[in-house]
């Protein structure tokens, strides 16, 4: 396996959701993959980044607003799901999650990451790389597997 960071392993998850908001929006069937993408990415990033950097005084305000930014997009997740896509309101939510999720992904490159990359050491990075990679592929392979239309894609 090529040597990578828990940023970098992220900031390429964040344009493969982004990749994946472009083909919803001519095809809303494909939400949700995003969805579970959504929903493994949040868990990790909790679980492996966020959860050591909220014990970083420098970098703990930050940390704790992505954490909440997370929730809020978890909710909209959550009702994007259950509104009828074939509604002409769907769209229009999913626009308005987009412009939440954009500046999500964009703070979180721009501002928290690269502040990461300061509190922890190389190693750190790499071996927290690495974890997120593996489990990144095992919960999506899990996740896509309880759809058989999704699961015929990989
Ligand atoms: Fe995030
Ligand atoms: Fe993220």
């Amino acid at each position: 396996m090529k040597t990578t960071t828990i940023t970098k392993a992220l900031v390429q998850h964040h344009q493969e959701m982004r990749d994946l908001v472009a083909e919803i929006k001519k095809d809303s069937s494909k939400f949700i993959y995003l969805k579970k993408h959504l929903d493994v990415h949040h868990e990790l990033e909790e679980d492996l980044l966020l959860s050591k950097l909220n014990a970083k005084k420098k970098i703990k305000d930050e940390s704790l607003e992505s954490q909440e930014e997370h929730v809020v997009l978890n909710l909209l997740l959550l009702d994007l799901a259950d509104f009828p896509k074939d509604h002409e309101r769907w769209m229009v939510k999913f626009k308005v999650f987009e412009e939440i999720l954009d500046h999500h992904l964009t703070e979180e490159e721009e501002d928290l990451f690269p502040e990461a990359e300061d509190v922890l050491t190389k190693k750190q990075q790499e071996d927290l790389g690495a974890e997120f990679i593996e489990l990144k592929e095992h919960r999506l392979s899990v996740a896509l597997k309880t759809k058989p239309e999704v699961a015929k894609k990989q």
